[in-house]
């Protein structure tokens, strides 16, 4: 099988100032098809560096990477966004969703850059995308009018709609309370299980715990890497609480 990511020896440097600051100093990782990895380490270990560079965000300064079977490491700027929009999706920590814009057409975005599409075909992919995550029924609602765990969905939406292969989530769940993040969870769990190849940031164990495989930086390096023995489920937990909710509300 052909990894999904595979990077050798990546190094990434940042030039601030006069300083060289040493993000990321040779990791080495693949990524197989199906996989859940949820990368975790202290601050600044080299996370956010390495998710940027997996996106095609940015370029390594020195070092491999090969994504779905193709070496993307020497790929100029446009390059980079057509490898990006076609064969990627990112979901933020912030949502990054525009204000004054409906989830329908946040949606739509993506499909702007992608293939022309009609812009009746285009709206039926974004609220078909919508309607998987759940938000069916919120359609021309504004992030504002939307809760923190509906602005995430509609952000996984957004992420999803080209259909990439590869889902990267920069801690998706580090602005939701803890109900939100089991939802969200769930959400990748269930998109993991149709065979989505996802990588997350976390910086919660419990989180963590929700993947197949737990990868940990440490100074921008890979310092350990070992599969999820126990694994959590999301959708049992969301029942668990629901049953705890209703015997409070019985003893009420
Ligand atoms: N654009 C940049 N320019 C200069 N230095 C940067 C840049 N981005 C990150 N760094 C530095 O690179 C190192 C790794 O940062 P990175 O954001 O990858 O860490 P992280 O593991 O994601 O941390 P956190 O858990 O706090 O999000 C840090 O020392 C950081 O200050
Ligand atoms: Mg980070």
């Amino acid at each position: 099988m052909t990894p999904v990511i595979s990077v050798r020896d990546l190094v990434k440097t940042y030039r601030v100032g006069e300083v060289d600051v040493r993000a990321l100093r040779g990791v080495t990782l693949d990524v197989m098809p199906g996989e859940f990895v949820a990368l975790t380490g202290p601050s600044g270990s080299g996370k956010s560096t390495f998710m940027h560079l997996a996106g095609c965000l940015d370029r390594p300064t020195f070092g491999g990477y090969v994504l779905n079977g193709r070496d993307v490491s020497q790929l100029d700027k446009r390059a980079l966004a057509r490898v990006r929009n076609r064969e990627i999706g990112f979901v933020f920590q912030g949502f990054n969703l525009l204000p004054r814009t409906t989830a329908l057409e946040q949606v739509e975005l993506p499909m702007l850059y992608g293939a022309a599409l009609a812009g009746k075909e285009r709206r039926a992919r974004a609220a078909a995308a919508l309607d998987a995550v759940g938000l069916g029924a919120r359609l021309d609602h504004h992030p504002n009018q939307l809760s923190g765990g509906q602005q995430q969905r509609v952000a996984i939406a957004r992420a999803l709609v080209n259909q990439p292969a590869l889902l990267l989530a920069d801690e998706p769940t580090g602005n939701l309370d803890t109900r939100t993040s089991i939802e969200v969870m769930g959400i990748f769990q269930k998109l993991n299980a149709e065979g989505l190849t996802i990588v997350l940031v976390t910086h919660e164990p419990d989180i963590a715990e929700y993947g197949t495989r737990i990868v940990s930086f440490r100074d921008g390096r890979v310092r350990s890497d070992r599969p999820v023995t126990v694994r959590r489920g999301a959708a049992v937990e969301l029942r668990a609480y629901e049953e705890q909710a209703a015997l409070e509300v019985d003893a009420a």
